[in-house]
């Protein structure tokens, strides 16, 4: 595992955008899966600044999660996020995005076709954050390691986090679909990102303490290819 640590949020955006650029150019047909949350945004905002020097037309994405019950136009569904914070501001193809349906119905369907997708355009490199409650995706504590694309409960410290995105929380903020942890593991390359001092004592369990299902980030500790990029303020507590 590879850990940068960073002066600060706007050093660690810039990082992890050389780190996204780089995989494009070396492989313009790269396959992304981009995760959502407030510590991406200046990874996105860093990429499209890079929009002239980078060529995202062959690039196919995925997204990490959805919250379940928000059609992809709710203003606080990923799907929505994704394209307002990136998608639209760059080259890529509308036919090369793979977003997770939030209002679908059939549920099962989605989970299996997603993992579907997911073989048939393996992940080459995929972009997460981490929550306070040491969850990657919505994988919640106690999520299994062998776990695949399925539907979860959020947990009440999800919800408690999450609310500050919502205005009419209630309604939502129950249930998500996520990528697995064995699903987040295939990828050939993952980066975690985490930024600011709420972060701090989760970072120290994620990269001190035990590997367990109870924290889910400890799985990535098993990956080949990760980088862990966290600025000074979440790197706090390591040493
Ligand atoms: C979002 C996601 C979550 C977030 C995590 C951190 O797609 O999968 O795991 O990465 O909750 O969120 P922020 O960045 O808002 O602190």
């Amino acid at each position: 595992m590879k850990i940068i640590e960073k002066e600060d949020y706007t050093e660690l955006s810039k990082e992890a955008a050389k780190i996204i650029i780089s995989q494009i150019k070396k492989k313009p047909t790269s396959v992304i899966c981009f995760a959502t949350g407030s510590t991406v945004l200046g990874l996105y905002k860093e990429l499209i600044n890079k929009k002239n020097k980078v060529d995202f037309s062959k690039i196919i994405a995925f997204n990490l999660d959805e919250y379940l019950g928000l059609s992809k136009n709710n203003k606080q569904s990923y799907n929505y996020f994704l394209k307002k914070k990136l998608f639209n501001h760059i080259n890529i193809k509308k036919q090369n995005i793979n977003l997770l349906d939030g209002s679908t119905k059939n549920t099962k369907k989605l989970c299996i076709d997603y993992e579907k997708k997911l073989k048939k355009h393996p992940i080459d490199i995929i972009i997460l954050g981490i929550g306070v409650n040491g969850h990657i995706g919505f994988n919640e504590p106690g999520s299994k390691f062998n776990s695949k694309t399925r539907i979860i409960n959020l947990s009440k410290e999800t919800i408690k986090s999450n609310s500050r995105f919502f205005k009419n929380i209630k309604e939502f903020l129950k249930k998500a679909i996520t990528l697995g942890i064995s699903t987040i593991l295939k990828s050939k390359k993952i980066i975690l990102l985490a930024s600011g001092k709420n972060k701090a004592e989760i970072i120290k369990n994620f990269l001190k303490g035990p590997i367990t299902e109870k924290l889910p980030a400890t799985a990535l500790r098993k990956h080949k290819n990760i980088t862990v990029i966290i600025d000074k303020k979440a790197a706090s507590l390591l040493n």
